[in-house]
C-alpha cells in the first residue's frame, strides 16, 4: 500500500491496484470493445487513487489504437493523491487531458449525472470499506434510483452508478470484492446487473492473495444490455487438494487462461476453471458452470439418496452475550461450584469424525426443559450459581435487550433446549478450511461457535456414519465450492445452516457406502483406543470420492 496514513487509508477504502491486474482487466476490457466509431474518447474513473487503471488502459489502447484525442474525468476524495496523479498520466501520455474531481463520486453522480455526460470506457477499483458507510440518505436514493433492496455497500453503489455514464457500446472494467456473487445482500445487486446490463466476463480470483486487501477480489466486465440469456465467460482460481501430473508452476496471470490445476509461485496448488455463469434463478448466487462441472453435478444428484436436512434439525450453538460471566476453560478457583455448571464444547474440541480434544470447557446453564420448551430456571433454587451471577449483576442487566424482551436479568441470550443435547449429535465448526464434523454422546452443550444436528429419531447410526464420512472428505469441499461458491479470506469457508442442510447423502446399501461406514466405526473405535487413525481417514477420503464419480 502507498499511502502515507495508513488510518485514513483504511477508512476511505484504499488498497491500490498492483500493476499486472490493471493490465489484466484493460486487456480484456478493450476485447470487447469497438474503437472504430470513436474520435474523441471518453474514459471515468470513479476512484482513481495513483492512476494505475487509467495508466494501464491507456497503455494497453495505444498498442493498437491510433488515438488523437482522450478526455479522463476522474474522482478521488484524498486531495494528496490528486497533483500526483494528473501530472503521472500527463508525463507518460502529453496528449490526454485529466480532470481529477475532487468529490465524493457517489454524491456527485447523484447530483449532476446529465453534468458528466456519457464515456466510453469506466475503469474502476472502488474503495474497500468493510461497514456500510455511504450513509442512510445516500443509501435510501440510490435505493429508489436503481429499485433495489437491502444493504448497500459502498462498491455496489459504484457498480449500480457505473451503468448511468457509460455510453451504448461502452464497457466498464471493475475490481471488486468477489462476496456480491454469494452473499444474501447481494441478491438485488445481483438482479439489477443481470437485467440492466450485459454481463461480459467475470474472473474470480480466489485466494490467491493477489493484493493486501481482505477481500477476495474479482473483475467484472459489461456494457450496456442485458445478461438474461446471454453467455457469460468465467474464470475462477481457488487452492485445491486435487492433483495434476502435468502440473505446471506459473504466475496467477499466466495461469488465468488454463483450465486444470497448477502451482503457484507461493508454492500451492490452485484449481484454474473456465465455464460460464450458470443460468440460475434471479438473485440466487453467481456460479461458475462448465460441461464437465455440469456433468459432475448430475453424477452426484443421481447417488444421492437424501440431504442432510432429512437427518436431523440442524440448529446454532447457545449465545450468552457475556462470555467472560459466563463460559471459562477452568471453574475450580470461583469457589463454591455452581450447581448449573455443563460441560461445553467449543471449536477447541473440534476434529473430523472424532473430536481432537474431549477436554470441554464449562458453562454455567441458568436454563431447563419445560413440556419440551426450554425455559429459565428459578435462580434462588441454585444458591452457589446464584451468588456467582449476583457478582456480575451489573454487567448482565447491562444487556439492556434481554431486559427489554422481558427476560431475567441472569438468562443467557440465545439459549437452546437442554432436553436435545442428550442424545447423539453431529456438531461442526463454523468457520474453518477443511471441514470438521464429528460425532458426540458427551451430553454436552454446544457453544456459538459452532453448529450441532439434533439427529432425528428415524435415523440410524450407519446413516450416521455414513454423514460424517461425506462431511469430512475432499469431495464435500469440491461440493460446496462448485454449489455454493462462498469462500472467505485465507481459503476458509463457512459452515452454516443454509449449506450443510444441502449437503449429499448416498445410498446407504451401496458396497461403497457399506465401507465408508466401516471405516468410520474404525476411526472411532482406534481413536478410543488411543490409536493413529489418518490411514483409515486417508481410505475413507478415497471411498466417499468413488461413491460420487
Ligand atoms: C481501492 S482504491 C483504488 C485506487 C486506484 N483506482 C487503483 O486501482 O489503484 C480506492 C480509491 O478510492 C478513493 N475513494 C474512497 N472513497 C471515495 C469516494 N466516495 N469517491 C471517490 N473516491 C473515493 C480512495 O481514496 C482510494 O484512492
Amino acid at each position: 500500500m502507498r499511502y502515507k496514513d495508513e488510518s485514513v487509508a483504511k477508512a476511505n477504502g484504499v488498497v491500490y491496484t498492483p500493476t499486472q491486474l490493471a493490465q489484466y482487466l484493460s486487456a480484456r476490457m478493450l476485447v470487447y470493445w469497438d474503437s472504430s466509431s470513436i474520435p474523441n474518447l471518453r474514459i471515468l474513473d470513479p476512484a482513481i487513487g495513483d492512476g494505475e487503471l487509467v495508466l494501464a488502459l491507456l497503455n494497453e489502447l495505444s498498442k493498437n489504437e491510433a488515438i488523437y484525442a482522450v478526455d479522463i474525468v476522474a474522482f478521488e476524495i484524498d486531495k494528496a493523491a490528486i497533483e500526483k496523479t494528473e501530472a503521472r498520466i500527463c508525463s507518460a501520455f502529453p496528449y490526454v487531458s485529466v480532470e481529477i474531481i475532487n468529490e465524493d463520486f457517489i454524491s456527485y453522480a447523484a447530483n449532476n449525472s446529465a453534468a458528466l455526460g456519457k464515456f466510453d470506457l469506466i475503469i474502476a477499483n472502488p474503495p474497500y470499506i468493510r461497514t456500510q458507510i455511504i450513509g442512510p440518505e445516500k443509501a435510501r436514493k440510490l435505493a429508489n434510483d436503481f429499485g433495489v433492496t437491502g444493504r448497500i455497500d459502498m462498491y455496489y453503489a459504484f457498480l449500480l452508478l457505473a451503468t448511468k455514464f457509460v455510453s451504448d457500446g461502452g464497457v466498464v472494467g471493475f475490481i471488486t470484492s468477489n462476496k456480491f456473487m454469494s452473499i444474501k445482500s447481494g441478491e438485488s445487486i445481483r438482479s439489477y446487473l443481470k437485467e440492466h446490463v450485459q454481463v461480459l466476463q467475470i474472473t474470480d480470483f480466489g485466494d490467491t492473495k493477489l493484493f493486501n486487501a481482505a477481500v477476495l477480489p474479482c473483475t467484472i466486465i459489461y456494457t450496456l444490455g442485458t445478461t438474461q440469456d446471454k453467455e457469460v465467460k468465467y474464470t475462477s482460481i481457488y487452492e485445491t487438494h486435487d492433483v495434476d501430473p502435468e502440473l505446471r508452476r506459473c504466475s496467477v496471470f499466466d495461469a488465468i487462461d488454463i483450465d486444470g490445476v497448477v502451482l503457484l509461485d507461493d508454492g500451492k496448488r490452485f484449481s484454474v476453471r473456465q465455464g460460464v455463469l450458470a443460468n440460475c434463478r434471479d438473485g440466487a448466487p453467481w456460479v461458475l458452470t462448465s460441461p464437465s462441472i455440469s456433468s459432475w453435478k448430475n453424477k452426484v444428484s443421481q447417488e444421492t439418496w437424501r440431504l442432510f436436512s432429512n437427518i436431523g434439525k440442524i440448529k446454532v450453538g447457545v449465545k450468552t452475550t457475556a462470555d467472560k460471566v459466563f463460559i471459562k476453560p477452568d471453574w475450580s478457583k470461583e469457589g463454591d461450584k455452581p450447581e448449573l455448571l455443563y460441560p461445553l464444547i467449543t471449536h477447541r474440541n473440534a476434529g473430523q469424525i472424532v473430536p481432537n480434544d474431549t477436554s470441554k470447557w464449562g458453562i454455567v446453564y441458568p436454563h431447563t426443559s419445560k413440556n419440551g420448551k426450554h425455559v429459565a430456571v428459578d435462580i434462588s433454587m441454585y444458591p452457589n450459581t446464584e451468588k456467582y451471577l449476583e457478582k456480575h449483576r451489573d454487567q448482565l442487566e447491562a444487556r439492556k435487550y434481554v431486559i427489554e424482551a422481558g427476560r431475567n436479568w441472569y438468562e443467557i441470550w440465545v439459549p437452546q433446549n437442554p432436553a436435545a443435547w442428550e442424545d447423539r449429535k453431529i456438531v461442526f465448526r463454523d468457520i474453518t478450511e477443511t471441514p470438521q464434523f464429528w460425532l458426540d454422546n458427551s451430553g454436552a452443550i454446544v457453544n456459538g461457535d459452532c453448529y450441532w444436528i439434533d439427529i432425528y429419531d428415524t435415523t440410524t447410526d450407519d446413516e450416521v456414519y455414513l454423514a460424517l464420512a461425506i462431511a469430512n472428505s475432499h469431495f464435500i469441499e469440491k461440493y460446496y465450492d462448485l454449489f455454493f461458491n462462498t469462500k472467505l479470506y485465507a481459503g476458509k469457508r463457512r459452515f452454516m445452516s443454509q449449506y450443510v442442510s444441502q449437503f449429499p447423502i448416498p445410498y446407504p446399501e451401496s458396497p461403497l457406502s457399506i465401507h465408508a461406514i466401516e471405516l468410520v466405526k474404525a476411526i472411532i473405535q482406534l481413536q478410543d483406543q488411543g490409536k493413529e487413525t489418518s490411514a483409515i481417514k486417508a481410505e475413507l477420503d478415497d471411498v466417499v470420492e468413488e461413491i460420487f464419480c
